[in-house]
C-alpha cells in the first residue's frame, strides 16, 4: 500500500466532542505510518452556519493544536487551515457544474442542518458537500477515514469524480471513506440512539475533549444506561451499555470483548465510573500538550505555513490539471 494518500478534516466549529476523537483523530494516528496524509482545519465548512469571527479564529488554532496533541506528526502529516489554500475554493466551483441540485437537496446532512437552522438556509450549506469533494479530490486521496455521518458525503465524491473522470478524461482518484467497525458513530450519553454531537443543547449529552475530570466523571454517571444488569455490548438491545463499552475500548486501548471481560459481573455504577476516569486519564495529557502548543504561536505558526505551502502545491498541480482538462486558459 505504499505512496498511498489519506485525507480528512474537521470543523473548527462548536467544542470538539469525544465523538469526533474516536471517530477520526484516534482513527488517523495508525495512518501516518503507513500513508501521505493531509487533515485540515475545515473553517470554509465552518461557516456554513454562522460563527463568531474571533472564536472561529482562535478555534482554528485550538483545533490545530489539538491535532499535534493528540499525537499527529506535523512534520510526517501536512497539517494546514482549508482557506488557506485557494484551490478548494476553485476547484469546488468546476465541481459545482457537475453536481446536480437535486442531489444535494438529498443529503441528510442538509436536510438536517436546514431544519435546524431555518433562519439561514445557505447557498453554502447546499454546496458543503461538492467543498468536501473539492477537499478530497485536490489532494487524489485513496482513503477518506471519518465518521458514519460522513459516509454519505464521501459516497458523492466518489460520484462527482466518476463523472467527472468520465466526461473530461482520468483526472482524479476515486478515493474511498475509511469508517472504524467499532466507533464510527459515538451515542450522545444521554440519546445513545442518536450521534453524540458538537452542537447538542444538552451539556450531559456530549463530553467535551476539553472538559475536566469533575465534569467528565459527572457527565459518565449520569448517562442513560438499559434495563437489566449486564454489561454486555449489543447495540439494538442495550445501546446505552453498548455506546460505554465502545467508549471505554477506544479510550482504554482495549477491545470491545475485552472491555465486556473487564466488567463482568460488576454493576453499571461502578462500569460507568470506570469509563468516566478512564477517558478523563487519558485526555487529561492532551489537555495539557494541547494547551502547552497553543501558548507556542511561533511554533503553531511555523507548522501552519509549512502545511499551507505543502498543501498549496499539491492542489496546484490538480487545479491545473482540470483546468486544462475543462478547457480554462492558463496562459501561453
Ligand atoms: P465534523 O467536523 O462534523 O466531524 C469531524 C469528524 O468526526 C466524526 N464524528 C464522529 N465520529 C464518531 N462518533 C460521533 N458521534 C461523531 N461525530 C463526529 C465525523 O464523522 C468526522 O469524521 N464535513 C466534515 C469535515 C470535512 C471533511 C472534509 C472530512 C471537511 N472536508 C474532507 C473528510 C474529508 C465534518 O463536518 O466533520
Amino acid at each position: 500500500m505504499e505512496g498511498k494518500i489519506v485525507y480528512s478534516a474537521i470543523q473548527p466549529s462548536g467544542n470538539l466532542t469525544i465523538g469526533n476523537y474516536v471517530g477520526s483523530i484516534r482513527n488517523w494516528l495508525a495512518m501516518q505510518e503507513e500513508y501521505e496524509c493531509f487533515f485540515a482545519m475545515a473553517n470554509m465548512h465552518a461557516i456554513t452556519v454562522r460563527q463568531e469571527p474571533a472564536e472561529l479564529r482562535r478555534r482554528t488554532l485550538e483545533l490545530a493544536a489539538l491535532y499535534i496533541a493528540c499525537g499527529i506528526d506535523p512534520e510526517r502529516c501536512t497539517l494546514y487551515v482549508q482557506s488557506q489554500v485557494p484551490q478548494h475554493a476553485e476547484l469546488a466551483w468546476v465541481l459545482n457544474t457537475v453536481t446536480y441540485v437535486g442531489e444535494m437537496e438529498r443529503m441528510t446532512q442538509f436536510k438536517d442542518k436546514s431544519q435546524k437552522h431555518a433562519d439561514n438556509i445557505n447557498m453554502g450549506l447546499m454546496d458543503y458537500p461538492v467543498l468536501m469533494a473539492a477537499d478530497i479530490l485536490l489532494y487524489q486521496a485513496d482513503f477518506v477515514p471519518v465518521g458514519q455521518d460522513q459516509t454519505q458525503h464521501v459516497e458523492i465524491t466518489r460520484d462527482i469524480a466518476i463523472r467527472f473522470n468520465n466526461r473530461f478524461g482520468e483526472t482524479f482518484t476515486v478515493p474511498k471513506a475509511l469508517i472504524l467497525k467499532q466507533g464510527a458513530k459515538i451515542g450522545s450519553l444521554q440519546e445513545p440512539a442518536k450521534k453524540m454531537s458538537k452542537s447538542d443543547e444538552n451539556p450531559n449529552a456530549s463530553v467535551y475533549l476539553t472538559d475536566d475530570k469533575d465534569a467528565i466523571v459527572r457527565k459518565f454517571k449520569r448517562a442513560v444506561t438499559d434495563s437489566g444488569s449486564e454489561i454486555r455490548y449489543a447495540p439494538d438491545e442495550k445501546p446505552g451499555i453498548s455506546n460505554l463499552l465502545t467508549i471505554y475500548a477506544a479510550f482504554a486501548g482495549k477491545t470491545v470483548e475485552e472491555a465486556e471481560k473487564e466488567f463482568a459481573g460488576k454493576g453499571y455504577g461502578e462500569f460507568k465510573l470506570a469509563v468516566g476516569e478512564t477517558v478523563a486519564d487519558k485526555l487529561a495529557p492532551v489537555q495539557a500538550e494541547q494547551a502547552r502548543i497553543l501558548k507556542d504561536k511561533g511554533y503553531l505558526g511555523g507548522v501552519l505555513a509549512l502545511g499551507a505551502e505543502r498543501a498549496f502545491k499539491a492542489a496546484r498541480k490538480t487545479l491545473s490539471k482540470v483546468y486544462r482538462k475543462v478547457g480554462f486558459y492558463q496562459g501561453e
